[in-house]
């Protein structure tokens, strides 16, 4: 058997308390569409009867929008992460938690109507994961799995989506070949000399070896024949608008599992590379007032997948 990445594990250990507090929130938006994609919902309701399993639920930063759509009973949530399940459990005390991974669940067979992995798929994107996700899934139960990445842009739209922006991220999208290169060449294709796109290139520099939702191989398994589920059945793509404090953009690098597992002088060294360009490349144009506080402004790319389990 498989075992959940030790990168992962381990740095998810150490970091769950920054994790919950700096990582991004999930669209609420995406989060209905994805929902009404996996059978889970109508445009006029959420079927709240219907079982999920969150799968790499983390410290519940996807939890979050379930519990806000009504769901209760009916969700459990399961993580390897020890650390990570702690902080759930203090944000959700009532939804059911177990320590498991994507290769052993501790859950009985054909039980969920739907597994949801919310920026967690990249991390166990293989075959061993898929058979054990379609254990668990009842006939025809769905999969889906949604991540949030980072886009930059020059021009700067506050506070609310701006359709302008929406638009352009749905024609690139249509655009671009249907491969697993598409959101990385979705968010250059809007990347300037931004201090988002310098601050993002300079954090990058250290997730070469560990699996990353922007690599994009996470999409290999799911293109290949297999029994246990369709290809991919549903998929979209949004741009959002969003806003960081300058002083927590390293706060924000720092909850990555790459960079938490690095050594303390190396952290300290991204530090200051990451405040000179912050230095160099924040325009005024990049800074926006709320509720009296500085922050800047940013741009958000959302994803969600859907596929059906082969199970009748
Ligand atoms: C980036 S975090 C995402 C957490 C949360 N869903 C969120 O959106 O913030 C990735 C999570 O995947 C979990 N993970 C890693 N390998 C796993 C596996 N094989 N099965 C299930 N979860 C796994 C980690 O422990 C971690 O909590």
């Amino acid at each position: 058997m498989s075992k959940a990445h030790t990168t992962a594990v381990k740095s998810f250990n150490l970091n769950h308390s920054t994790y919950d507090k700096y990582r991004l929130s999930f669209s609420k938006e995406l989060t209905k569409k994805f929902l009404v994609d996996l059978k889970l919902a109508s445009e006029s309701e959420y079927h709240t009867d219907k079982k999920i399993l969150e799968l790499a639920a983390g410290t519940g930063k996807f939890t979050r929008n379930l519990v806000e759509f009504g769901w209760g009973e009916n969700l459990v949530a399961v993580d390897p992460s020890s650390g990570m399940l702690t902080t759930l459990k203090k944000n959700f005390p009532s939804i059911k938690t177990y320590e498991g991974s994507s290769y052993e669940l501790p859950l009985p067979d054909s039980s969920f109507d739907s597994v949801v992995i919310a920026q967690g798929w990249h991390w166990f994107s293989d075959r061993a994961s898929l058979k054990e996700l379609y254990r668990v899934l009842k006939p025809n139960g769905t999969l889906g799995m949604i991540w949030n990445f980072d886009v930059a842009r020059k021009e700067s739209l506050v506070d609310t989506l701006s359709p302008e922006l929406l638009q352009k991220g749905k024609e690139l999208a249509a655009s671009l070949p249907n491969s697993q290169e598409k959101p990385y060449l979705l968010s250059h294709a809007i990347l300037g000399d931004t201090w988002a796109a310098k601050t993002g290139d300079l954090a990058y520099g250290y997730d070469v070896n560990v699996p990353q939702y922007r690599h994009g191989n996470w999409r290999n398994v799911l293109s290949e024949h297999n029994d246990y589920f369709t290809s991919i059945e549903k998929e979209t793509f949004l741009l959002h608008d969003a806003a960081i404090k300058r002083e927590d953009i390293y706060l924000y690098w720092e909850t990555r599992s790459y960079i938490t597992a690095l050594s303390q002088n190396e952290k300290d060294k991204l530090k200051v590379k990451l405040n000179e360009a912050l230095d160099k490349y924040v325009t005024d144009d990049d800074k926006v007032l709320i509720n009296g506080e500085e922050y800047l402004h940013r741009i958000i790319g959302a994803h969600a997948i859907t596929l059906t389990s082969k199970k009748q």
